[in-house]
């Protein structure tokens, strides 16, 4: 784990590193980064200053979760839905991001992180639009982490496009009477095509929502909600939600090991109606 590398002796943050299994980091990581404008609200600010200090929190973020060895992180950038705020507001927001590829770009080449775009980001105002598919291409031989951006994202109109692709794909091979449509169909064709599913979701600001984002992908994400708003989150936060995910244990809807031998035990041949007395007799 290069993070161990980064942190001094004595460092709070290398102690709670040194307690993690670095066999069992989360090989992806989803972010719903929440709270910016209450942390801005807190302290008498414009909701734009909590944005600020959030760009922040990002660019820290990637460099730890880089150095963790999370193979993927994708960060909620902006929803679909976000276009619903002022426009003021959602003006920032681009100019944020123009500044965070301008100046990042160095240190995601130094850092060997591949930037990559999801979300129906043809809507994005076209100086932006440009700036990222710059990055995107300037980092696409990069081979370590691969950062996901979510931008202009739904996670319904990711899932309505993937089933759209496979129709006209269908239809272009004059297969379209015959198609059935399989869950690997629609995974090939979402933008996370060919990366790990999301193993830990973490969202910032207490909220209990996962927001339309990645649906599809966090089927079996194990969830982390922190009470801390984005601009706060930092490294120890980070690690926290790595060791909290690295004590649950994941079953994926099978049991664990030591109730399958459990569970088959004692099951005879029969039509159920031995088993259901046992379980009413029992649970008496
Ligand atoms: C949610 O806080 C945050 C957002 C909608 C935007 C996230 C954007 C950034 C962190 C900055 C730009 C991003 C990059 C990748 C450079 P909120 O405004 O909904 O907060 P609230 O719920 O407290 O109002």
């Amino acid at each position: 784990m290069k993070l161990l590398e980064e942190l001094a002796p004595g460092d709070k943050d290398r102690e709670l590193a040194l307690t993690l299994d670095p066999a069992k980091i989360p090989a992806h990581i989803a972010i719903i980064m929440d709270g910016n404008g209450r942390w801005a609200k807190r302290r008498g600010l414009p909701r734009v200053a909590g944005h600020k200090v959030g760009v922040n929190t990002v660019r820290t973020t990637v460099e730890d979760c880089a150095n963790l060895g999370v193979k993927a992180l994708t960060l909620y950038a902006f929803s679909a839905e976000n276009w619903k705020r002022p426009a003021t507001e959602v003006e920032v927001l681009w100019r944020l991001l123009r500044f965070y590829l301008r100046h990042e770009l160095e240190d995601l080449q130094r850092n060997n992180i591949r930037l990559q775009s999801i979300g129906r980001v043809e809507a994005l105002p076209e100086r932006v639009y440009e700036e990222l598919r710059a990055v995107e291409r300037a980092t696409a031989r990069n081979q370590g982490m691969r950062l996901n951006l979510a931008i202009n994202y739904s996670a319904r109109v990711e899932i309505t496009d993937a089933v759209n692709t496979i129709i006209d794909e269908a239809r272009i091979g004059g297969k379209l009477d015959s198609l059935v449509v399989n869950e690997k169909m629609i995974a090939q064709r979402l933008y996370t095509a060919g990366l790990p599913e999301p193993d830990l979701l973490i969202r910032t600001s207490g909220e209990m929502r996962v927001s339309n984002f990645l649906l599809w992908q966090i089927a079996y994400a194990e969830l982390y909600v922190t009470e801390t708003l984005w601009p706060d989150f930092n490294r120890t936060e980070l690690l926290r939600a790595v060791l909290d995910f690295q004590r649950r244990e994941r079953r994926f809807g099978g049991l664990a090991p030591e109730q399958e031998t459990g569970a088959a035990a004692g099951l005879n041949e029969g039509d159920g109606e031995q088993e259901m007395e046992e379980i009413a007799v029992s649970s008496q």
